[in-house]
């Protein structure tokens, strides 16, 4: 069931569910190298090595358009991918440090990390381009860094949410590319594949279907109205980036 494909890799290192999941093997080597995650994660604290912490978008409550047990669910959703960000992160110190690299434990967790870093990161950006109201400035910079791109704002938009609509899970994301400063919509399957290399994300919007369903069931169009109802503009415009090109 693809809801439960991204709950899964949030809420547990144990489930056996996700197609490139953590090995019972992987996990309980890492577990009997280094004692429990949680305890690993303390002493890492203790040490002072960087830990993730996950951030607060309490603000985000009573949004038009999205319930309050819509949002808290995902902000628990969010926080898992946190934890398991430090997790692995951990794990992997503990391994380098014991000399434990060349090892299927140490392969697993690295494959994993894109996923629960990503998967913590485009949520942070996802939150923080919402709760904002009124539409973009149609004569600011971003505007017409996509009139550039797309020809006007108005075939950007089209293109955006046509790529949020498509069916399955993921997100849609307008990055800008670093080298040329070209705007482009990328579909994105996969928190951990198909991102381009060097792409800058300016606007992020979750499809994933514990992004809406709670309160649009199947209607993913009316999902889709109430993000750009809630577009955050300001905080999108400072996404972007200086350029050469
Ligand atoms: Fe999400």
């Amino acid at each position: 069931m693809e809801w439960d494909k991204e709950g899964e890799g949030s809420h547990t290192l144990f489930s056996l569910t996700r197609r490139r999941f953590l090995s019972l093997s992987g996990f309980f080597g890492l577990a009997l190298i280094s004692g429990s995650p949680d305890i690993a994660m303390a002493r890492a604290e203790k040490e002072g090595r960087m830990t993730y912490q996950s951030k607060d978008y309490n603000r985000l409550l009573g949004m038009e358009g999205f319930s309050d047990t819509l949002l808290k669910n995902h902000f628990t959703l969010y926080q898992g991918y946190v934890t398991n960000t430090n997790k692995l992160m951990e794990g992997l110190n503990q391994l380098l440090k014991e000399g434990k690299i060349a090892t299927p434990e140490y392969a697993e967790l690295k494959r994993r990390l894109g996923w629960e870093f990503n998967g913590m990161r485009l949520h942070e950006y996802y939150f923080e381009n919402l709760g904002g109201k009124g539409g973009i400035h149609k004569g600011g910079k971003l505007a017409q860094k996509l009139m550039e791109s797309f020809g006007s704002y108005e075939a950007w938009e089209k293109d955006f949410r046509a790529t949020g609509s498509m069916r399955g899970i993921g997100w849609a994301i307008l990055y800008q590319d670093i080298l040329s400063g070209k705007f482009i919509n990328f579909w994105i399957n996969e928190h951990d594949v198909g991102h381009p290399a060097g792409g800058m994300p300016i606007l992020i919007m979750d499809v994933f279907e514990h992004a809406f369903m709670i309160d649009y069931g199947l209607k993913r169009a009316d999902y889709i109205e109430a993000f750009f109802r809630n577009i955050n503009w300001a905080e999108v415009e400072k996404r972007l980036l200086l350029h050469k090109a």
